[in-house]
């Protein structure tokens, strides 16, 4: 239907709006794609160190929540039907994956798809969240808990939203971050993966 491709032509657009090049471009930090491990995220932005590193990552986080949230919200809104809600909300997540505007070289996908998920259903993204700062406070290392809140998705998915469509979506959106990691993952499993707010991460 219209309303269906709208939506996820919008969702698609928004996605593509890069909140780490943004947020260090107007406040007078590097380009995120230059530092540390090249990622637009807001991980990164954090890297870059200086008094400025720590707003800046924090408006990315939910700058790049908020495109992922607000399409989905703007779905339920219209009474999207589930297949309909799942391509809004892979749409905003390869967005941010392969922006329009900035060459079709995007981010990882970790906050984007946490916007989704509390837009699919606000337990969902609690749930992803929780599991993200949990990993995080044990490990120190941002990555590693996002690829474990995001392995453990399409379960919780599953559990409150038991749709296929839906289930796809995450299972996608699993996928895709995981490629999308595949320094993380190399790294991680030599042990060297930097920790979250030191400088040490040579992704690549
Ligand atoms: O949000 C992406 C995060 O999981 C890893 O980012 O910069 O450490 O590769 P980075």
């Amino acid at each position: 239907t219209l309303t269906a491709a709208s939506l996820i032509i919008g969702a698609y657009l928004l996605g593509s709006v890069s909140s780490a090049i943004i947020v260090c471009r107007l406040m007078g930090l590097p380009d995120p794609r230059t530092q540390g491990s090249n990622n637009p995220g807001a991980t990164n932005v954090l890297r870059i160190g200086g008094a400025r590193a720590k707003p800046a990552a924090a408006i990315t986080l939910l700058g790049d929540s908020i495109k992922g949230l607000l399409p989905m919200l703007a779905a339920h809104a219209l009474g999207a039907a589930p297949v309909a809600l799942a391509a809004t909300g892979l749409a905003a997540f390869l967005g941010h994956l392969y922006p329009v505007f900035f060459g079709f070289r995007g981010g990882k996908g970790v906050a984007t798809a946490l916007g989704v998920q509390f837009g699919l259903y606000w337990p969902v993204g609690l749930c992803v969240a929780g599991i993200w700062l949990f990993v995080a406070k044990v490990l120190r290392i941002s990555s590693a808990s996002a690829l474990v809140s995001m392995a453990l998705a399409p379960f919780i998915v599953w559990w409150f939203r038991p749709d296929p469509a839906l289930i796809l979506m995450q299972v996608i959106i699993t996928v895709l971050l995981f490629i999308r990691h595949s320094s993380n993952i190399r790294n991680l499993l030599s042990g060297d993966e930097g920790r979250i707010g030191t400088d040490s991460a040579d992704n690549g």
